[in-house]
């Protein structure tokens, strides 16, 4: 079988930030160049190899009110609100990461992200009952995500694995 990634889809993410006190205008006030801006991002899906995924098709734990609110592919989430506490700029909210977990992957399935940052992702796929691996560039950010896991019940690394992050630094 081909283990093509399909496109499947894609979810507009609408974050109704519009009071950003950072802004740049472009332009201000002229029509020479007034910059765009956006309170959405898109979520690009894709599936491997196949369009269904034929995993454990009873170990679902979607809701029919789940499913029929989150197949419309506009999602209303206000950001996340924590990024100050966790120390990063770009934090996802977790209830992002639990729609999209809940809707495409089923219970005991191994939820993969590549920038993990503090660990948004790995953090509601344990406290959804999926397997995690969770990457990030910064040592930073991992030590944070593994705390955050270590707050929902994950045991903390050892020193190698540790070492192997600096390695491919
Ligand atoms: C938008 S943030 C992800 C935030 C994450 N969803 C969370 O809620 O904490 C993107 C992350 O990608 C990481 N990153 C950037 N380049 C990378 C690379 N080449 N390999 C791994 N991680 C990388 C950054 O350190 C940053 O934490």
């Amino acid at each position: 079988m081909s283990k093509k990634l399909i496109w499947k889809g894609e979810i507009i993410w609408e974050k109704h930030n519009y009071n950003c006190k950072y802004t740049a205008w472009g332009s201000w006030k002229s029509p020479s160049n007034p910059y765009l801006k956006y309170s959405w991002e898109f979520l690009e899906i894709f599936s491997k190899g196949s369009l269904t995924h034929r995993g454990r098709t009873r170990e679902t734990d979607l809701t029919a009110d789940e499913f029929k609110e989150w197949v419309y592919a506009r999602w209303d989430i206000a950001p996340e609100k924590d990024m100050k506490k966790w120390g990063h700029p770009a934090m996802f909210p977790e209830e992002l990461a639990r729609r999209v977990i809940k809707l495409f992957t089923f219970k005991g399935d191994v939820v993969l992200d590549p920038f993990n940052g503090v660990g948004t992702t790995t953090k509601v796929a344990k406290e959804l009952g999926r397997k995690f691996i969770g990457i990030d560039i910064s040592e930073e950010y991992c030590l944070k995500a593994e705390q955050r896991l270590s707050e929902v019940g994950v045991k903390r690394r050892k020193e190698p694995e540790r070492i192997m992050l600096k390695l491919f630094d």
